[in-house]
């Protein structure tokens, strides 16, 4: 297996999506991309790349999208649940997922890295809430999501092995936990730095998005056979606090397993580490002060 060169970003115009567009072409690669949102026709900095509107719910937009190049690293879809009537979260991320997975097979593409979500282990989107079994999570940790959001998913996620179960290509879940941007962090970590206690459903993870988007191609320039899953998040916590004691103190019956630093993250990132040699370098604590103020408010 060899690195490709030719690479469709879906959801490109997104969060994730413009982030992987530029580390992969900052990585040398030969970037196509698509998304569902509206082309600019005049010359503008988000043309750098090819870009194609198509509405990957669509079989007939993904076919025409999604060939000629050597992988695809599919982010689009809806992140979260709230904002969006269920069945269109579900709906939007299945059929874009089979949709993009079909074309692929159609076309021979033989490498997928999917945008999943830590939300596939069931508790940040709960209904009816519940604990991870211990923590950090990691990869072993069971999938138990029942919302509309991490059941797509996770479904994403079998449409995986079943696109490798199928050919001879191979596909990478990657599961993010919370994304924050440099433009991001001062008002998602507020409630966090105002309320200490604050509880978490992933025990205070987030990654950087620039991180997540080195990861993407830490993964297309790393090539694994069939479908590993991933979890990806920051090495630190929101806050710096102590890991373990705070879980102990907020979450008594959630069984504690041993972490590299004090202030760890609750998601364990090492099964990414070891498959493709990526490790979070950012942290919170490069955008905000320890009591949550943006150091730029402080430098200015
Ligand atoms: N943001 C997070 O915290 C987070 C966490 C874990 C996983 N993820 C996953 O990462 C991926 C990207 O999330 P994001 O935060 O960049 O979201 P985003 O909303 O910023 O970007 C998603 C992009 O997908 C596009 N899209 C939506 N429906 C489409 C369709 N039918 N056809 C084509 N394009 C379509 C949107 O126009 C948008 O540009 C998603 O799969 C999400 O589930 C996000």
């Amino acid at each position: 297996m060899s690195s490709p060169q030719r690479v469709l970003v879906t959801g490109s115009r997104g969060k994730v999506g413009s982030h992987v567009v530029g580390a992969l072409v900052e990585a040398g690669f030969d970037v196509r991309a698509t998304d569902i949102a509206r082309p600019v026709y005049d010359a503008h900095e988000s043309n750098a790349v090819p870009y194609v509107q198509a509405d990957l719910t669509e079989p007939g937009d993904a076919y025409a999208v999604v060939h000629d190049v050597d992988a695809v690293v599919h982010t689009a879809g809806i992140p979260e649940p709230t904002k969006n009537v269920a069945h269109t979260v579900f709906s939007t991320n299945v059929a874009s997922t089979f949709n993009v997975i079909e074309a692929m097979i159609a076309s021979g593409i033989p490498r997928l890295i999917n945008m999943s979500s830590d939300s596939v282990s069931g508790m940040t989107w709960a209904h009816r809430p519940f604990l991870a079994r211990f923590c950090p999570i990691d990869e072993s940790h069971p999938d138990l999501a029942h919302d509309a959001y991490g059941m797509s998913k996770r479904v994403s996620e079998i449409l995986c092995d079943g696109f490798v179960a199928r050919t001879d290509a191979s596909a990478v879940s990657i599961r993010p936990t919370w994304v924050l941007t440099p433009d991001t962090y001062a008002a998602n970590l507020r409630p966090f730095f105002e309320d200490p206690d604050l509880p978490s459903a992933v025990f205070w993870s987030y990654i950087d998005v620039r991180d997540l988007a080195d990861l993407a191609v830490a993964s297309l320039t790393h090539p694994t056979p069939g479908h590993e899953v991933v979890y990806a998040a920051a090495a630190d916590n929101i806050g710096g606090r102590d890991l373990l004691a705070d879980v102990e103190r907020l979450h008594p019956t959630v069984e504690r397993r041993p972490v590299s630093r004090v202030d760890a993250s609750g998601i364990d990132s090492s099964k990414a580490a070891r498959l493709f040699g990526w490790v979070a370098s950012r942290s919170w604590r490069d955008e905000l002060g320890t009591d949550g103020t943006p150091l730029k408010d402080a430098r200015s």
